[in-house]
């Protein structure tokens, strides 16, 4: 299942330096010991997802403008989450951060 990982009690917690996303490109991280990806689709911009595949729960890896999923090669899109290749059924769900300053931060 997909269940959104609760990340809550790391709101505010520094996820990565903004200058550590490349602008179009993405990043493995954690939150609050979640295993989340980040990419940075425009300058600015800063979008996180689950890690966690929604097919059978491998960790999925950033690799560009797309995220990879090791396991049966489901490919997923790093500025949505939304699924470009299956066998992965859902989206990697969302997860919220902010950009502070040069941060970007969990919440
Ligand atoms: Fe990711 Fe199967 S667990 S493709």
């Amino acid at each position: 299942t997909s269940a959104t990982p609760d990340t809550s009690a790391a709101a505010g917690q520094e996820v990565a330096a903004l200058a550590d996303i490349p602008v179009g490109g993405s990043i493995d991280a954690t939150i609050g010991g979640e295993p989340v990806l980040v990419a940075q689709p425009t300058a600015g911009e800063v979008v996180a997802f689950s890690a966690i595949c929604t097919h059978q729960g491998c960790v999925v890896a950033a690799a560009g403008d797309r995220f990879e999923c090791p396991c049966h090669g489901s490919v997923f899109d790093a500025a949505t989450g939304d699924v470009l290749q299956g066998p992965a059924p859902d989206p990697l769900p969302s997860v919220p951060v902010s950009v502070e300053g040069d941060r970007v931060v969990a919440g």
